[in-house]
């Protein structure tokens, strides 16, 4: 989300950055990208740093305090992405998430990263990743995103 902060800072606009993670240990370039932040909003779950939340609940509470917002770029794990798309769905901010689904050839070719965007379907590797977070399958995505858990838990146990 650096480069994209940073990108948009140098255009002039106003840019409100907002990190969350497990614990502090686990965060990385808080100081670079409060350069070009406005503001830096940090939460952690064990509280380590910030408050005990998360991106999704940030932005609420920025929407209900009536901080103009014209979008909100979200970067992360799938289910973050998709509690951001409700978070800002109600107020209709234009928001785009960049989806990581499972990928296998990332050149179009086997389909693996398919999702429903608007009802269309898309391959992240070559159409997205950025997609209208508003738009997504989000429930689709999920299910999909969990294909391999069951070996992947097994490999993991042996
Ligand atoms: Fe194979 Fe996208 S990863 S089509």
């Amino acid at each position: 989300i650096y480069p994209v902060a940073r990108a948009l800072k140098e255009k002039g606009n106003r840019v409100i950055s907002l990190i969350e993670g497990r614990s502090k240990f686990l965060l990385y370039w808080l100081d670079r990208l409060e350069t070009v932040s406005d503001r830096l909003l940090v939460s952690t779950k064990d509280r380590s740093i910030g408050d005990n939340g998360y991106c999704s609940g940030l932005v609420k509470d920025l929407l209900a305090a009536g901080e103009p917002v014209d979008r909100v770029i979200a970067i992360g794990c799938t289910f973050m992405m998709s509690e951001m798309a409700e978070a800002t769905r109600p107020s209709a901010v234009k928001t785009v998430v960049s989806l990581n689904p499972i990928m296998i050839d990332a050149t179009g070719m086997c389909g693996a990263c398919r999702v429903s965007v608007g009802g269309e379907t898309k391959f992240a590797c070559v159409d997205g990743p950025d997609f209208d977070a508003h738009r997504i399958d989000w429930d689709l995505l999920l299910a999909r995103r969990k294909a391999y858990l069951g070996p992947e838990t097994d490999s993991a146990e042996k």
